[in-house]
């Protein structure tokens, strides 16, 4: 049996060290692995044990297809964003997360340089080289608690790869094109919420020096005594 304070350690420097991968080397993620990642994240709570969440993995030659046309379709001035959840233009959020997005854009400068929106987006185009994207979808007419719970599932999902040495991205880069998702995964009657790249980071890469910050503890919490 480990003891407590070992388990505390390896937790916080887990949360301390994962950050969104935005370009994979080659090598692949095991079934194995992947499945395992997904069976921890099925002891995610949800809404009356509800677990409205199904998990469709794209990797390998199905995966190559998806990477292929999304590159292209990306690249094409005429085809647009078709999500199953909106996109949501940065002057529509409230105020203060418009703020916490300025300021991110403006680290990610100081971290990669000027050349980074073009290296996002040709990451974009490539899905990150994610060799494993893990989609979560939830039921036509699903409501907002089960939105929750596929946070909550994403999360554990991020986490678990973590803990195994497996890299994560959760992007709505991967859920832009839902239709065609449709098609490949065979997925009906359900809603792509988001996906989630994994992988191993490709260190050599400047795109990933980018690093997010978090607001001070104290703009975030209220307690109330
Ligand atoms: C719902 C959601 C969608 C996201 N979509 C993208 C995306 O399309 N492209 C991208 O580069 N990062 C995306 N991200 C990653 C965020 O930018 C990242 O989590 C945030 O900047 C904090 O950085 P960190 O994850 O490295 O701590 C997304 C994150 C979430 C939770």
């Amino acid at each position: 049996m480990r003891d407590m304070e070992e388990c505390k350690i390896e937790f916080n420097e887990l949360m301390k060290n994962r950050k969104s991968t935005r370009a994979f080397t080659d090598k692949k993620v095991s079934i194995d692995d992947l499945k395992e990642i997904i069976k921890l994240a099925q002891m995610s709570p949800s809404w009356v044990n509800s677990q409205p969440v199904r998990v469709d993995i794209a990797t390998g030659n199905t995966l190559e297809i998806i990477r292929k046309e999304h590159g292209e379709i990306n690249q094409n001035p005429n085809l647009h964003t078709k999500s199953d959840i909106s996109f949501v233009s940065a002057k529509d959020w409230d105020i203060d997360s418009q703020n916490n997005m300025k300021i991110k854009g403006e680290l990610d400068i100081e971290n990669v340089g000027e050349k980074v929106k073009e290296l996002k987006s040709e990451q974009g185009n490539k899905l990150f080289n994610a060799p494993a994207v893990v989609y979560l979808t939830l039921p036509d007419g699903y409501n907002e608690w089960s939105l929750y719970d596929t946070g909550s599932f994403a999360e554990t999902i991020i986490l678990a790869a973590k803990e195994k040495g497996i890299d994560s991205i959760p992007a709505f880069e991967f859920v832009k094109y839902a239709d065609k998702l449709r098609e490949h995964l065979n997925v009906n009657g359900r809603k792509f919420i988001i996906g989630i790249g994994l992988g191993y980071q490709d260190d050599s890469h400047p795109i990933n020096q980018i690093y997010g910050n978090r607001m001070p503890l104290e703009d975030v919490l209220n307690i109330h005594e």
